[in-house]
């Protein structure tokens, strides 16, 4: 049937019909206008009244599961970072509404039905992240097609997540070096015989002594570490596995928060030196050997100008605080408000190697 047209003076009805679409449209325009500012991805909402305050005019990221499901309050971003303009929830109802959902890898890998079984929004933004290394990461595979940004340690990630970072100092500090006691230090809890970290430490420890803590070694407090590596003068900052930028807590933060100088095994030397000074540590390959390495190690022990300038660059730089998982999410809200281009990300497992 033709649509009835009009050739009448418009009626009392019509004339209410037409201010309400001139309301609604009005409405419409204002909210996007006032919401574009932050939100780009928004467009009209259905109804402002249904949003909930604290995600007025803001962008939702939804975390899809608790990284290795642990609860931790969220949406601490202004408070700790002074990062707003984003609302950050793990309540699922929020994934129609949801601008970005962040996927931590290691909980969505066991199988495809880990993730989302419903239809997904347009313009929703699906983050992969990941602070595992890729010999600890399975089934990469099931990721295929599926993701628009990446978040992890790596360097090249559209979202930079790492374990530890330096900054410049406003004003070059003297710096002072705690009092050392003892040699060598390592903390180890995932103990392989096969690894390469373990097969060195046994080829060192014939050299030099080890003291090494941990699970199935001397027992260490939780609160005792930091005071107790401080006492050595170097530290086996080894990682379990070896590729381009994965660089752990076991150097940023075992290492050198405790001020010892990390002896590190795991990626290059030059990939080392992307992140920190090179004579901030020692590489193991910078000897053809460990008995080298050992005696290199006792050279500076018993040569206190020579180990003191391993601490020179922190004259100049310091550790930056901690970063915790809120910190992640926090940048990756930052990154979202910069309105990124979107990727589609065919494969990332052909990059994450
Ligand atoms: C999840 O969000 C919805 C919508 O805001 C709310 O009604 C519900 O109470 C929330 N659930 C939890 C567990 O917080
Ligand atoms: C995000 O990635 C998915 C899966 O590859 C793709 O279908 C979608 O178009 C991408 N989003 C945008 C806005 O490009
Ligand atoms: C650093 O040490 C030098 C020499 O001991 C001293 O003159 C200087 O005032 C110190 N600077 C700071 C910032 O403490």
């Amino acid at each position: 049937m033709e649509p009835k047209t009009q050739k009448h003076l418009p009626s009392k009805q019509n004339i209410f019909f037409l201010f309400l679409i001139q309301f609604l449209v009005g409405f419409c325009m204002f909210s996007y206008v006032r919401l574009s500012d932050d939100a780009s991805f928004f467009l009209c909402p259905t109804s402002e009244s249904t949003v909930p305050d604290e995600a007025k005019a803001k962008l939702v990221i939804l975390l899809w599961k608790f990284p290795f499901g642990a609860e931790f309050p969220l949406d601490q971003c202004q408070e700790s970072y002074g990062i707003s303009g984003c609302y950050l929830t793990a309540n699922r109802t929020w994934y129609d509404r949801a601008d970005a959902v962040i996927f931590h890898h290691r909980d969505i890998c066991r199988d495809q039905k880990q993730l989302p079984q419903i239809a997904r929004p347009p313009n929703q933004h699906w983050i992969w992240f990941n602070l595992e290394s890729p010999s600890h990461s399975p089934n990469l595979h099931l990721m295929d097609n599926l993701m628009n940004f990446t978040m992890s340690y790596r360097l090249d990630s559209d979202i930079f997540t790492p374990y530890g970072r330096i900054e410049i100092l406003k004003e070059p500090q003297n710096f002072s070096i705690p009092v050392k006691s003892k040699l060598v230090s390592w903390v180890v809890s995932n103990w392989n015989p096969w690894s390469k970290r373990v097969k060195y430490y046994q080829e060192l420890k014939k050299h030099i002594q080890v003291d090494v803590f941990g699970r199935g070694h001397e027992p260490l407090d939780r609160d005792k570490k930091f005071s107790t590596i401080s006492q050595y003068k170097f530290y086996l900052a080894f990682e379990n596995s070896q590729h381009q930028d994965y660089i752990t807590e076991k150097f940023w933060s075992n290492a050198l928060q405790s001020t010892t100088v990390p002896v590190v095994l795991g990626t290059t030397r030059e990939n080392y030196e992307r992140f920190l000074p090179a004579e901030a540590f020692i590489h193991v390959d910078d000897f053809p050997n460990a008995q080298e390495l050992a005696a290199y190690l006792k050279l500076l022990n018993s040569d206190d100008e020579k180990y003191q300038k391993y601490f020179d660059w922190r004259r100049r730089l310091q550790i930056a605080k901690n970063g915790d998982w809120n910190s992640h999410f926090c940048k990756a809200c930052q990154y979202l408000r910069q309105k990124p281009t979107y990727r589609i990300i065919p494969s990332v497992a052909k990059w994450f190697k």
